[in-house]
């Protein structure tokens, strides 16, 4: 039996940047990404594209941005550097991770804007790559085809890495509390499983006139993973 697509507000999005409650659930999502082997995933998908080294990354709803050093302090890629666009409605990059991409040869842009005002509005050009971790889930059907073909419109290739909407990843929703996260970080797991995704549902909202060749496929125990590769 199949589980329905149910998207709620999630309290970190609401709540000031610097209520304690709110730093405490930043910290918990890394470790939440790292439990769900989210920088595994990415590393994997981008691995697999096999594109030339990007020289211009946006990530969508990227939140501390520790998620992607993560995946390019990993070896395996090998890219060269360039310019990396952070967009999120909360600008909370920190100094020593501007520093950390520094050292790997990045320069680090904030957007502090809504996703689907900023890829309506920023300037027109292609983006090697755009990037999504845990945010799709947010928005509903009629937004997310909207954010998928500014997307589609703009970058060679988009990867996102998703919660799998499965009742395998709402029983691991319910144990982030042993591993001690907080309230919200409970609340927020909670609804992110319902409103996360499965089967081909990423792919059905892309737009079907686009260049890209689509994958999306269950990765690891709790995601689920979509990737559309301009041909
Ligand atoms: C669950 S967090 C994930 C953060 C990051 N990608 C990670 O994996 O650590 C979702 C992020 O989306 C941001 N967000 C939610 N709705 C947004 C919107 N409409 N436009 C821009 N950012 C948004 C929140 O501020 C938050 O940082």
């Amino acid at each position: 039996m199949s589980l329905a697509r149910c998207v709620q507000p999630e309290w970190l999005d609401v709540l000031d940047p610097d209520d304690p409650r709110a730093s405490r659930s930043r910290r918990d999502l890394q470790r939440v990404n790292k439990v769900m082997g989210n920088d595994a995933i990415l590393t994997h998908a981008l691995r697999k594209a096999r594109s030339p080294g990007p020289r211009l990354i946006v990530e969508l709803g990227a939140g501390d941005g520790t998620l992607l050093l993560r995946v390019m302090q990993r070896p395996t890629l090998r890219w060269q550097g360039g310019t990396i666009i952070f967009v999120d409605r909360q600008s909370i990059v920190s100094k020593s991770t501007r520093e950390a991409f520094s050292a790997l040869g990045w320069a680090v842009d904030t957007a502090e804007a809504d996703v689907l005002t900023w890829l309506q509005h920023a300037a027109s050009g292609s983006i090697d790559l755009m990037l999504a971790n845990l945010f799709l889930h947010h928005f509903h059907a009629p937004q997310l085809t909207a954010l998928l073909a500014s997307a589609a419109a703009r970058a060679d290739l988009f990867v996102a890495c998703e919660p799998r909407r499965s009742y395998g990843a709402i029983a691991g929703s319910f144990l982030l509390g042993a591993i001690g996260c907080n309230d919200v970080s409970r609340h927020d797991a909670a609804i992110s499983v319902r409103a996360g995704f499965a089967d081909r549902e990423l792919s059905a909202l892309w737009p079907a006139s686009s260049r890209h060749r689509l994958e999306e496929y269950a990765a690891g125990l709790f995601s689920h993973c979509f990737v559309a590769h301009r041909t």
